[in-house]
Formats: C-alpha cells, sequence, structure tokens
C-alpha cells in the first residue's frame, strides 16, 4: 500500500491516505513532547519500537474480541489502519496513582488504589486536553450515550487483558491513555499503546520504562523502549 497524501501531522505519528478510501497509512516518528508540546525532542529509533510494540499489542487485543483500527504493519515505521473518525476524548485507566493524578490527590506515586479509575480528556491541543465527565461529554456532543458505555466497558477489558500481560512480562501497568474512533458504524481502538502513552514500571525494581523518563529528564529513554520492546516480544 502507498501513501499518497499527508493528511495530518501529530506530535508523534503523520496520518497519510492509500489508494484505498477506507484505509489509511500512520506513521511513527521519533519525536517526542510533553506537557502539551511545550518540551520538545526525539527519541531515537522511538518510531520503529512504538510502531512494533503498538502492533503487536492491537493483535493480541483483536484476539481478546477488541475491535482496533489496526489492520496489519507494513513497514518499520508504517501501520496500515482503518480510517476512523476519532471520538475527541482521551480515556485514561489508572491502577496505580501517579502523575497528574498525584499531583491533584496529594498523594505519593505508587499508592494503591482501592479501584480502578477510568477518566475523561477533552482531546484538544489548543487547551491542553482539559479533564471532562460524561455530562460534559453529552452536553458536548462529543459522543452518544451509547458510544461511551461501549468505551467504558471495551477500556476496562482492554486494562484487564493489559495488566496480565504486562505482569507476566515483569511489568506493572501504572496507567495508560486510550483513544477511540467511528468506523463503519462500529466503535473501533483507534491511535497506538505504547511507552509513550502508558506507565510502565519494572516489577522487581520499580524503574520506569516508558515517556516519564522523557518528561522528568531521568535517561536512558531508548533502552527503556527497547527494553520494553524485548520483553513483549520475548527476546531475552
Ligand atoms: P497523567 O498522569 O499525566 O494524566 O497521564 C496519565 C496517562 O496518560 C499516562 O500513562 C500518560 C498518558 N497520557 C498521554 O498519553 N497523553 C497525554 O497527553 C497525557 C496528559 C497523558
Amino acid at each position: 500500500m502507498r501513501k499518497i497524501e499527508k493528511l495530518y501531522e501529530g506530535k508523534a505519528k503523520i496520518l497519510y491516505s492509500t489508494e484505498e478510501p477506507g484505509k489509511l497509512i500512520q506513521y511513527f516518528k521519533d519525536d517526542a513532547t510533553a506537557f502539551n508540546a511545550r518540551k520538545k525532542g526525539t527519541i531515537k529509533e522511538k518510531g520503529i519500537l512504538n510502531n512494533k510494540i503498538s502492533s503487536r499489542l492491537f493483535e493480541l487485543l483483536e484476539n481478546e474480541g477488541i475491535k482496533t483500527h489496526f489492520i496489519e504493519r507494513v513497514s518499520d515505521r508504517d501501520m496500515l489502519v482503518k480510517r476512523v473518525e476519532i471520538i475527541p476524548i482521551e480515556v485514561v485507566i489508572r491502577n496505580v496513582a501517579a502523575g497528574s493524578l498525584s499531583q491533584r490527590m496529594g498523594i505519593d506515586e505508587g499508592a494503591n488504589l482501592k479501584d480502578t479509575i477510568l477518566e475523561f480528556y477533552y482531546k484538544s491541543d489548543r487547551l491542553g486536553d482539559p479533564m471532562i465527565n460524561e455530562y460534559h461529554i453529552k452536553a458536548f456532543s462529543l459522543a452518544t450515550e451509547r458510544e461511551i458505555e461501549f468505551i467504558k466497558v471495551m477500556a476496562l477489558k482492554i486494562n484487564r487483558f493489559l495488566l496480565r500481560y504486562f505482569d507476566n512480562k515483569g511489568i506493572r501497568l501504572i496507567d495508560f491513555k486510550l483513544e477511540f474512533g467511528r468506523y463503519d458504524g462500529e466503535v473501533l481502538l483507534a491511535d497506538e499503546i505504547t511507552p509513550d502513552g502508558c506507565r510502565l514500571w519494572d516489577k522487581e525494581s520499580g524503574e520506569r520504562m516508558d515517556k516519564d523518563r522523557f518528561r522528568r529528564d531521568m535517561g536512558k529513554i531508548e533502552e527503556a523502549y527497547l527494553e520494553v520492546y524485548e520483553r513483549i516480544m520475548g527476546v531475552q
């Protein structure tokens, strides 16, 4: 499948049209941003690793009966996906306190939560992705009630699968962000699942294996992404 036209350039990916109207190529860049793009940099080979990590996770989720936009990985940095209409909501699932939750609630990072937390953010770079709830979603028609119910069930199902999956790889899934899109009357999991949008901590050492290493200038960023990739692929 050939790239025809650049349709959209985001912070970490570029979307291209292809010969087929219902299919896009999602190209993974090495660019990394944080704090609503106020911090910018590159993480060498991140695009290649993220494409491979996300492709593998989407495949596994499809096997679990979760519908995604993933069709196939076509090269190191290119993923063929269904052309969805992105629902402008970021869904964050949290298993352990960290990041903005710790700040907002004044609790230590790593503190256990009695239950899983599901949060919604309005996907808007201009506004810095403000947190919203289901009333905002309804009042601003961001998604229908049925879509939101479906998204919640899917996000929790994805969490249950990924928690167990990463645990088997010696990784604690602290939190992560998902995006969904509309396609042919259905809602599909879209975007990516990579260390850019997840917090992944080594089970034994507690080392961070995700974009917090970039956000917080912790060093060994490339190494962390490679380690996640190798554990996922089962490379020792
Ligand atoms: P937070 O603690 O900063 O709210 O982030 C929660 C999770 O969501 C974390 O795994 C990183 C991910 N995330 C994104 O993927 N994109 C974003 O814009 C933000 C703010 C968080």
